[in-house]
């Protein structure tokens, strides 16, 4: 039997931590569905479009690997797709009480569901999206955290965010 795992987030944007999880995964899975959320706890920096580019442009060399936008609950995506299994990372304890909640959420609202959980290499455990985030508006340098195609990304969105807006009459 072909199994299969879906990796929900909000991506925003993907991290290196991100991309070694899937790695893992994809060693370990058939394949890995990482699907991007439109509705999430948070509110993006990046559009999903962005979000769901960003990442398929990272795993474009893995063949088990694809990228999807999803609206919805997640639990309704994983039923539409027929996927069990869903993958969430665990970084430190501290992300611990958050998954542990999630996951009893998705099972109570679909009984089939299963969460499995992988750790990213120790190198990435500290790293955050709000943190690099936070970090890029400031003018830091995030490229020991992202692929430079998401700190290219963080900048260009940086700067439309940050630049002056022009009232329609003004010169
Ligand atoms: N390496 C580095 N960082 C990691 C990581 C890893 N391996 N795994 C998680 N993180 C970090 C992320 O950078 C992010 O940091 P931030 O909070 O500072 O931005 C945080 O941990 C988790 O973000 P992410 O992995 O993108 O997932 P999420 O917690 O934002 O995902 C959803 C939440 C999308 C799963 C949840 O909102 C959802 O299921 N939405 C769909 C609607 C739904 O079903 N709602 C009901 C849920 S019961």
């Amino acid at each position: 039997m072909t199994q299969r795992v879906l990796y929900p987030g909000t991506f925003d944007p993907i991290t290196n931590g991100h991309a070694d999880l899937v790695r893992r995964a994809a060693a370990v899975f058939d394949e890995v569905v990482v699907a991007v959320a439109s509705d999430t706890f948070k509110v993006p920096l990046f559009p999903l479009v962005k979000r769901v580019e960003l990442a398929r442009m990272i795993f474009a060399g893995l063949r088990n690997v694809e990228v999807t936008g999803f609206e919805g609950l997640t639990v309704a995506y994983a039923e539409k797709r027929g996927i069990r299994l869903i993958l969430r990372g665990l970084r430190a304890v501290s992300d611990f009480e958050f998954e542990f909640q999630l996951a009893t959420m998705n099972r109570r609202i679909d009984s089939e569901l299963e969460t499995v959980f992988l750790t990213p290499d120790e190198q990435y455990s500290f790293i955050s999206s709000s943190l690099v985030r936070e970090i890029a508006r400031l003018g830091g340098d995030v490229s020991q955290f992202v692929h430079p195609s998401v700190a290219e990304a963080l900048s260009q969105q940086i700067a439309i965010l940050q630049a002056p807006v022009r009232s329609p009459g003004a010169r």
